[in-house]
């Protein structure tokens, strides 16, 4: 599986140190409010896993399965909201979670969603963004990294389902893309 990679971009020292600087800075900003964290299936299950285990603040947990991409690299489709949430949102401070933040069209929805619902607060935290890629002026409160306008796999973050269990960031040869 790393032979399909061309090249790693985050490594897990960095990933992990950075994680605990956003931890961090969650924990100060809601000082010590429970929030209620809501994290996009699939792709941010690696990154809500590592980024709750670096937050002291009291929070529950609540999860969204969106889809947008099929098998290519392009979103395909508007982002469909596949499930819904198990908890009440009125009146709670709200931290969406997600692996990448790439057109913000995702972000953006389910942003709009969850406002219907009148929380107290929405906030949001994204593993990666690739601001280049932005069709809307959706901005994440907090970013772990910003890249290039690359496709990435690992770290949650798959090409047609696959490559979610790398432990780093890493862009894929051509030659996958091709083959496909
Ligand atoms: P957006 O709606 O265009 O912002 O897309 C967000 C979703 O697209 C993310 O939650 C990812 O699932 C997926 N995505 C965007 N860029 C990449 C990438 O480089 N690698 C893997 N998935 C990506
Ligand atoms: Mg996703």
């Amino acid at each position: 599986m790393k032979n399909d990679l061309k090249e790693i971009l985050l490594d897990e020292a960095v990933i992990r140190s950075r994680i605990q600087e956003l931890g961090k800075e969650i924990d100060d900003f809601f000082q010590e409010k429970e929030i209620l964290l809501i994290t996009l299936l699939d792709g941010a299950i690696v990154f809500t896993a590592d980024l709750i285990r670096n937050l002291s603040i009291p929070l529950r947990l609540d999860c969204l399965r969106v889809s947008s991409y099929g098998d290519s690299t392009d979103p395909e489709t508007a982002p469909r909201i596949l499930s819904s949430l198990k908890s009440d949102v009125r009146d709670r401070e709200i931290l969406l979670v997600d692996d990448i933040l790439d057109t913000g069209n995702t972000m953006q929805k389910v942003h709009d969603e969850v406002m219907a619902r009148q929380p107290a607060s929405v906030h949001s935290c994204v593993f990666l963004d690739k601001p280049d890629r932005r069709e809307n002026d959706f901005k994440a409160d907090w970013v772990g990294f910003s890249i290039p306008d690359e496709f990435v796999v690992g770290y949650g973050l798959d090409y047609a389902g696959r490559y979610r269990q790398l432990p780093y960031v890493g862009t894929l040869k051509p030659v996958i893309y091709e083959d496909s």
